[in-house]
């Protein structure tokens, strides 16, 4: 062959390679025996700029349905994508709370500031009550942050007795007097939020030892056994994983947490704009969000040695992308846009808890309202749902299902001489039978083929796809409806033999039945 046909078949190659990628996908239907942890879908409400207050809760002002001062539209948004967890009060702002300014008459508790969060002040007219009132209107569970790092074990130990003891004792009494005669039940708890920093600057072997303590005065009342949770590593702190593995003894502590944040460029100083990036820094965005496999990986490699029964959940407990602010806003208020980019790191990382639904079991996105990749904005009465909502939305089959074990060969999505998986799959069987699988293209340009055959006599297959033009496309208050779930017909079934053409940056949620 000559030269010049050499070179034309190599630049034929490359460009069927750039614009065609097809991968073969193996689902072992038979082998789906982990339950997908529904609180993997758990969210994060802090008392923190604009997510409790003129969020959540509002005065007379807003004028949107309302039970007391909670917002109804919120409830029954969050309700939709079944929200099985709701974390409060904090992050940071746990370990300067003192539950008891937050219960009783609301003009009697006294007001404090939030250093924390813009130094404002906090009126604590939102409280445990109104916490665990919003969580019933959710239908979910409440995960209470307790207060190590200013608190006492003392405190800790009252507020489970207030919330959840039935019978006479002081705490209990005033629930009661409270207005709320029976235990609330509280299961899951936190003791304290990132010991290592905002919450007492603590080792990991001081920490370990105070966890014991707080955990020892956590009684279990009947009807409430508690699910301790400790303040966990800081991304891949392995030291921290281990030194609680090591020192605390399972029967103490139901899960150990995990923090870690997507910073667009990965500088703390400068992250990026939630809506103005290039493709570059959507690239470096995605491969920031899949470190999270890394962590979860890893950090579960350490467990086993210690607990290779897998009694301890790892506990996500804080997850997201965090950018710069919107313009012109507090910085101290942490609000963001949120683009379909956000909607690719939601579906990427969801997608990386399921597969590792063996070991981590609960997780929260921070945060639910108005605060870093939130699922709701607002803007007085009005109220808008984020392309990360949706995703929310199509991953709720997943919620308990089995997960389905899967192998392929992901094709890359390169950026100059980087490269990252332009695939993330994940899949799972309900208690009907159905099979679900979520499907990110995380290439911003390239289709990618997938082809598989699966077990099982189906009849159908239907989809729903979360894309857009552009992937700095967000909904805003005057376009709520840029971004949203459409239905997807790129799926085909032939008998057994199930073949997707799954666009560039896209998410798409397949039904099996
Ligand atoms: O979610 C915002 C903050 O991030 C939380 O308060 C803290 O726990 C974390 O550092």
């Amino acid at each position: 062959m000559s030269r010049i046909a050499l070179l034309f078949l190599f630049v034929c190659t490359l460009t069927f390679s750039q614009a065609f990628s097809q991968v073969q996908l193996k689902l072992n239907t038979a082998s789906a025996q982990t339950t997908i942890d529904r609180n993997i879908y758990g969210h994060f409400s802090e008392h923190l700029g604009r997510c409790i207050y003129d969020g959540f809760w509002v005065g007379d002002s807003v004028n949107v349905p309302k039970k007391d001062r909670i917002r109804l539209d919120i409830v029954d948004a969050l309700k939709k994508i079944q929200i099985p967890n709701l974390r409060w009060p904090g992050g940071c702002f746990a370990d300067e709370y003192h539950w008891r300014d937050g219960v009783g008459p609301r003009d009697q508790r006294p007001k404090m500031v939030n250093t924390n969060w813009g130094g404002v002040v906090e009126d604590n007219s939102f409280g445990t009550n109104e916490f665990l009132e919003l969580c019933s209107l959710l239908n979910c569970e409440p995960y209470i942050s307790a207060n190590v790092g200013s608190g006492t074990v003392e405190e800790m130990s009252k507020w489970v007795e207030y919330l959840n003891f039935d019978g006479e004792s002081p705490m209990a009494n005033e629930r009661k007097k409270n207005g709320h005669p029976q235990p609330y039940n509280v299961h899951f708890w936190g003791i304290g939020n990132e010991a290592w920093g905002c919450g007492g600057e603590m080792t990991a072997e001081y920490y370990a030892d105070v966890f014991r303590r707080y955990a020892s005065y956590s009684k279990n009342y009947p009807n409430a056994r508690l699910r301790k949770i400790a303040s966990g590593a800081n991304s891949g702190d392995y030291h921290w994983t281990e030194t609680l593995m090591k020192n605390v003894p399972a029967n103490l502590m139901w899960g150990t947490g995990l923090h870690y944040y997507t910073i667009p460029t990965g500088n703390w100083g400068a992250k990026g704009s939630a809506t103005k990036f290039d493709e570059r820094e959507y690239f470096t965005t995605m491969r920031n969000c899949l470190r999270m496999e890394e962590f979860v990986t890893k950090h579960s490699a350490i467990m086993d040695k210690y607990d290779p029964e897998k009694k301890v959940a790892l506990a996500v407990d804080e997850w997201g992308i965090w950018t710069d602010v919107e313009p012109g806003t507090n910085p101290a208020f942490l609000y963001q846009q949120n683009s379909l980019r956000d909607a690719i790191v939601a579906g990427a990382t969801l997608n990386i808890f399921n597969n590792h639904a063996d070991r981590v079991r609960l997780a929260n996105l921070a945060q639910t309202v108005n605060v870093l990749q939130a699922l709701i904005l607002t803007q007085g009465a009005q109220m808008l749902l984020t392309p990360t909502y949706h995703v929310f939305d199509l991953y709720k089959v997943h919620q308990d299902a089995k997960l389905i074990p899967i192998q392929f060969n992901s094709p890359d999505y390169v950026s100059g001489f980087e490269k990252i998986p332009a695939l993330s799959i994940s899949a799972s069987k309900d208690s009907t039978g159905a099979v679900h699988i979520s499907l990110v293209n995380i290439d911003a340009n390239k289709p990618i083929t997938i082809k598989t055959s699966i077990d099982g006599n189906w009849k159908s297959v239907t989809g729903r796809i979360l894309t857009s033009d552009k992937l700095n496309d967000y909904n805003s208050f005057d376009n709520q409806k840029k971004v949203i779930i459409k239905p997807f017909n790129g799926a085909k079934l032939q008998g057994n033999s199930l073949s997707v053409e799954l666009p560039a940056k896209s998410v798409v949620v397949l039904e099996l039945k």
